[in-house]
């Protein structure tokens, strides 16, 4: 990986397929079984080794954002906000945060993308050095997302947004890798029909250029969207089942940005301690233990 990949959570959208939730809290505040939504594609970020994130969601939610997380030092992140006035589509992401950006290589996340359990991901980010790579998974209803098509030697030959009839079974997750021309790339996009910059026109172009990787997430690897209640009941369901059988939690940034070495177990300790009583700070306390544990008394 680059020195320098920054990342960005897009948490924009009206949320209008969750109404009456988002009356309440954008869509993704809202819980997938114990966290808020957000901490999930937080999470993965962090697991990837990226530090410098910039938030980027509605006027209206900004501000929330900006409490829940501040400048993000006691987590070893630096947190940059920007908005996205109106719904303008994923790829206008790189036009808002391009000063962020600056010449660096970007990682952008849905922020209702919960990804569980890949060593893919981890060996794109750790490979990752010029142009784009973004991952292709198996679904069911390909429809609903960008489709990926491969050719016979499993070379990815075009991307398409929501195809009547989708070319594969693949589609791509709302997690993308770009080298430092996706700015570039991003202001000389026009909207498509609908009216978005669309991410797979973001994509094509870069495949036009040779510079395309597309990695195909394993069988077995979890890729869950939250973005309808359905979903959004179906993630919570999923992610609790596992929770309580591993014992272990899944989208728990404390705990990523120290497994990270973001921050050391001092700092974990003084976050958990901030906490109310709760499992969640069982949780880490927990994982403070182990780590005690591990540490000669010196090193501490
Ligand atoms: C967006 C993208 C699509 C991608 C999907 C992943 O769709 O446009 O290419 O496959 O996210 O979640 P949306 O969720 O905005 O319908």
């Amino acid at each position: 990986m680059p020195t320098r990949m920054k990342g960005i959570i897009l948490a924009g959208g009206a949320g209008t397929r969750l109404y009456p939730l988002t009356l309440v809290a954008s869509k993704q505040l809202q819980p997938i079984y114990d966290k808020p939504m957000i901490y999930y594609p937080l999470t993965t970020l962090i697991e990837n080794g990226v530090r410098e994130i910039c938030l980027i969601s509605t006027p209206q939610d900004l501000p929330r954002y900006q409490r829940l997380f501040g400048g993000g030092d006691r987590w070893g992140l630096r947190f940059d906000y920007r908005e996205q006035a109106r719904p303008e589509g994923i790829a206008q992401a790189f036009q808002i945060a391009d000063t962020f950006i600056g010449q660096d290589s970007a990682t952008l996340i849905l922020g209702d993308n919960v990804f569980y359990g890949s060593e893919k991901l981890k060996q794109t980010f750790d490979a990752f050095q010029t142009g784009a790579s973004v991952f292709g998974y198996h679904v069911n209803d390909p429809r609903r997302y960008g489709v990926v098509e491969f050719d016979e030697t499993g070379a990815a030959i075009s991307i398409e947004e929501k195809p009547v009839r989708p070319r594969s079974n693949y589609a791509v997750p709302g997690l993308y890798l770009f080298d430092g021309q996706v700015v570039g790339i991003a202001r000389n996009l026009k909207p498509s029909a609908r009216g978005e910059l669309e991410i797979t026109d973001l994509i094509t172009e870069y495949l036009n250029r040779g510079q395309l990787r597309v990695a195909k997430l394993e069988r077995g690897f979890a890729w869950l969207d939250a973005g309808t209640s359905t979903s959004l009941h179906e993630a919570s369901a999923y992610i609790q089942t596992i929770e309580k059988r591993q014992g272990i939690k899944i989208g728990c940034p404390e705990e990523a940005a120290y497994r990270r070495g973001f921050i050391d177990l001092a700092g974990l300790a003084k976050l958990a301690t901030a906490m109310p009583r709760c499992e969640y700070r069982d949780y880490l306390e927990m994982v403070i233990a182990e780590g005690q544990a591990k540490t000669p008394p010196a090193a501490r």
